[in-house]
């Protein structure tokens, strides 16, 4: 069993961080959403893993990935020139997966559940094939795709499930919806996928439609199974999903402080304070994070902040907040909700006239009390 992880894209949702990095690589408890994938996929046993890359952002992808030895795995890498789609990823992929079994996962989505029982299942299915005494009675599946319930099915790709738990359908945003599972960003597949994704057509949006290819399967007579997940999963694509992501996860960190804490100041709950971080007359209220080489001076971080390292929080109050590296806040009485991006600077100033001053990059999106 091989690894696909899609981590091109255009990425338009998180814009502006997007415009000068890549969004799998956005921490979630200040490590990057990608890595969460690769370790799940090392957890699982799959140790040969292509990650797709666009040519805008696959350099600093590459660098932070390397070479998979820090995950013990070996990494392919797949440069996709456009965006055409997550079938499109699968038909130049065609090389590295061979004849393989595979799984794909979507570099910006995170699930609670590993991937261990998923595949184990498709697995076992999949050795009826091998087994002829056990065919007669199991219909191998060419495809499992994983479904979660959720509670507004007309915002998912959608499908309908027959009686022996095999995919019949699959609807994108359907008007009526035939159930309440939506298809989540992780599917395993056998070899016929290539079939499919090269005889369907570019949807009305110009992609290759990965909901199109298993519907093609499921049309030409080839099983597709199914499981629904177990636990959260969440498409961090978009700045509110990201936060909430950023907190089920900060909800299962566990204390440690090895930064340095003054006398004057307090780490209340499971906060992690990363070496080379430093709190000054301060309060830090978990669950948080403190990246290395950061400095909190008179200011309170409050729960569900991640800060990433070497940014510098100066008198103010910041909680529920994703800062990048390299960032600071200085004077700033309250920043909550709030996504930061590398290198941002956001100060109070006493100039004359007292007025808002920005300098705000493309598609930015700014809230002000
Ligand atoms: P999406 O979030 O569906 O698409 P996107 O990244 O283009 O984002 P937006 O809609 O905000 O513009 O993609 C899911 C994952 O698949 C994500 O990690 C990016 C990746 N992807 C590719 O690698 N190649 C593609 O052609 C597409 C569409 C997505």
């Amino acid at each position: 069993m091989k690894g696909l992880i899609l981590s091109g894209g255009a990425g338009t949702r998180l814009r502006p961080i997007t415009h000068t990095s890549a969004k799998q690589l956005v921490p979630i408890a200040n490590k990057p959403i990608l890595f969460y994938g690769i370790e799940d996929m090392a957890a699982a046993g799959i140790t040969e893993i292509g990650i797709i890359i666009a040519p805008a952002t696959g350099d600093e992808i590459r660098e932070y990935v390397g070479d998979g030895s820090q995950f013990g795995v070996e990494i392919t890498w797949i440069v996709q020139d456009e965006p055409l789609g997550l079938a499109h990823c699968v038909l130049i992929a065609r090389d590295f997966l061979g004849d393989d079994d595979f799984v794909m996962y979507l570099g910006d989505n995170m699930l609670e559940q590993g991937l261990t029982e998923f595949v184990e299942q498709f697995e076992t299915a999949r050795a009826a094939a091998d087994a002829p005494q056990l065919t007669e009675t199991a219909v191998v599946p060419a495809a499992q795709i994983l479904l979660a319930k959720v509670d507004n099915p007309t915002a998912f790709g959608v499908a309908e499930i027959g009686p022996d738990g095999e995919v019949v359908q699959l609807v994108e945003k359907p008007e009526v919806p035939p159930s309440d599972l939506a298809l989540v960003g992780v599917y395993l597949f056998d070899p016929t996928i290539h079939e499919a994704v090269a005889a369907i057509e570019p949807s009305p949006r110009g992609e290759l439609e990965i909901t199109d290819a298993i519907q093609w399967l499921v049309t030409s007579g080839h099983r597709v199974n199914h499981e629904v997940l177990v636990g959260w999963w969440i498409d961090t694509g978009k700045k509110d999903p990201l936060l909430e992501c950023n907190r089920l996860v900060l909800d299962t960190l566990r204390r440690s402080v090895e930064g340095e804490v003054d006398d004057a100041s307090s780490i209340d709950g499971r906060v992690v304070i990363e070496p080379g971080a430093k709190i000054v007359n301060s309060t830090v209220r978990g669950p948080a994070i403190i990246g290395a080489g950061t400095i909190v001076e008179d200011s309170y971080v409050g729960p569900y902040s991640s800060i990433a390292i070497d940014c510098r929080i100066t008198h103010s109050e910041i909680d529920n907040s994703v800062l990048l590296r390299r960032s600071s806040i200085t004077d700033i009485p309250r920043l909550t909700d709030s996504l930061v991006g590398r290198d941002t600077e956001i100060s109070k100033g006493d100039a004359r006239p007292r007025a808002t001053r920005v300098m705000l990059g493309d598609h930015c999106h700014l809230e002000i009390e």
